[in-house]
């Protein structure tokens, strides 16, 4: 059976207001969130396959080493709810890991691709109630009870995408994620990815790649707002910079003003002179025991912790 989508993604009014309030803002800013239209997501999938982004793999790779391990943790008769589900490539390895697995919810701000994941989805899982919701999940939102009776809930969260929240926003997320792993006969808990603090080159490599995807992807936010709400950002007269800033814990990007210029939104004028920059997203790092102590202020204790062997990149499971 066809899962039915379930539609609450923001609409223009959202995007415009959320970009016109950011460029007036100082610092400027645009909103992470906005990068995944349909190209935005092709693009970053093809980030996660670039040799510099070592995130994606070294999960990938931690998963399927401890996953039977975070499988025994979790228990059988699992609902789970994914936040940022994109392709649906690493659910399908905790599905195959976990016993009796009972529904699952995938959240997305990318309607095309979530619609497509959650169709093969329930083809390859009949036993599975499959709920795909396209939302912004950045604020609470009202999820769809699964079909079929679960013994907890397990927010998956992974590819570190709680790194693109500031601490604080990631702590009142993370309080939304212990409400909803308290539904079930039994409390559930929070399978995370976090990215590791490491060297400054190793992280940077990863966000200035050699192909100039990572560009293409930060430049793309402004194309979409061309498309999208009229705005008129001409391209070629902006850089993607993306920099470790040691003192936050985060690798920033932005784009960069080549140039004087002015750009009208909707009635909007916005002027820029050469090296004026637009930040356009965080990507937080921690140590597994900062990612614990934070997690800890929103209610969850650590049940366990994986790494690499490098120690690139973790994945926690977090129980109430
Ligand atoms: C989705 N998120 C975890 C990615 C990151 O690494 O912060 C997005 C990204 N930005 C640039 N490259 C990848």
């Amino acid at each position: 059976m066809t899962a039915q989508l379930i539609d609450l993604q923001p609409d223009n009014s959202t995007l415009l207001e959320e970009s016109i309030a950011g460029l007036k803002a100082t610092p400027r800013h645009l909103p992470c969130k906005y990068f995944y239209d349909a190209e935005g997501a092709r693009l970053f999938e093809q980030i996660c396959e670039l040799p510099e982004y070592y995130p994606t793999r070294t999960e990938i790779g931690i998963l399927k080493r401890f996953l039977p391990d975070m499988a025994r943790l979790i228990g059988p008769r699992a609902r789970v709810v994914e936040y940022g589900s994109g392709e649906g490539l690493k659910i399908r390895l905790l599905l195959d890991a976990l016993q009796n697995p009972a529904a699952y919810t995938a959240i997305d701000i990318s309607r095309e691709q979530l619609r497509l994941a959650a169709s093969q989805l329930s083809r390859d899982y009949p036993d599975v109630d499959i709920q795909p919701v396209c939302a912004d999940y950045s604020s609470a939102l009202d999820l769809p009870q699964p079909h079929h009776v679960f013994e907890r809930t397990v927010v998956f969260f992974p590819g570190s995408t709680i790194g693109n929240f500031a601490p604080e926003e990631a702590v009142a997320m993370m309080r939304r994620f212990a409400a909803l792993a308290r539904q079930g006969q039994q409390p559930g808990g929070l399978l995370i990815g976090v990215d590791l603090k490491k060297s400054r080159q190793r992280i940077e490599a990863a966000y200035n790649d050699a192909l100039g995807l990572t560009a293409k992807f930060n430049l793309n936010l402004l194309r979409r707002l061309n498309r999208e709400v009229g705005a008129n950002f001409q391209l070629d007269h902006w850089q993607h910079r993306a920099f470790w800033n040691e003192r936050q814990g985060a690798i920033e990007m932005h784009l960069v003003s080549q140039r004087e210029q002015v750009v009208h939104i909707n009635g909007d004028s916005f002027s820029f002179t050469a090296g004026d920059s637009v930040h356009t997203e965080n990507s937080f790092k921690y140590t597994p025991e900062e990612f614990i102590a934070l997690a800890a202020q929103a209610g969850f204790r650590s049940a366990g912790v994986w790494t690499d062997d490098e120690s690139l990149f973790s994945v926690h499971y977090l129980t109430l």
